[in-house]
């Protein structure tokens, strides 16, 4: 669990990276930010292109900070998009969360007004493949 204060600190930084994102053909700007373990918190935005799947989402964004920053390990995320459905992690980035989060990191799903869910990556992703299949599989092809 994380307390109030982290995911207020977690909404804050969202909330300013998606203030940023680059989202001209969509129109769908989003904000991420994640905290790892150790309490630093990275934030991203979506970059679009004109060659449409070119863009990255915020996700990727704030994967991309924290690993730049040090960091290696996801203890939660948040994901703060606009319009009535929830801003759910696309599939790509599920896989993306799933290489530096523990089945039961907290995915928190956001509108302007606030967060609106909370799921575990587990329930997000289920029987999911991470590093940790290929550690088991020692090497092995
Ligand atoms: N997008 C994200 O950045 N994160 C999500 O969780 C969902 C979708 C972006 C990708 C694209 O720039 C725009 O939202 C519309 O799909």
């Amino acid at each position: 669990m994380i307390d109030d204060a982290t995911v207020d600190a977690l909404f804050a930084a969202a909330a300013a990276a998606r203030a940023q994102a680059y989202a001209p053909y969509s129109r769908f700007a989003v904000g991420a930010a994640l905290v790892t373990p150790e309490g630093a918190i990275h934030a991203g935005c979506n970059v679009e292109n004109a060659a449409y799947p070119v863009g990255s989402c915020a996700e990727a964004g704030a994967i991309s900070a924290m690993v730049a920053g040090g960091g290696h390990r996801i203890a939660a995320i948040l994901v703060l998009g606009g319009g009535d459905a929830l801003c759910t992690p696309c599939g790509a980035c599920r896989q993306r969360l799933r290489e530096f989060a523990a089945e039961n990191a907290t995915v928190l799903v956001a509108g302007p007004e606030g967060v609106r869910r909370s799921f575990t990556l587990g329930e997000l992703l289920p029987a999911s493949f991470g590093p940790d299949v290929l550690d088991a599989a020692g090497g092995a092809r």
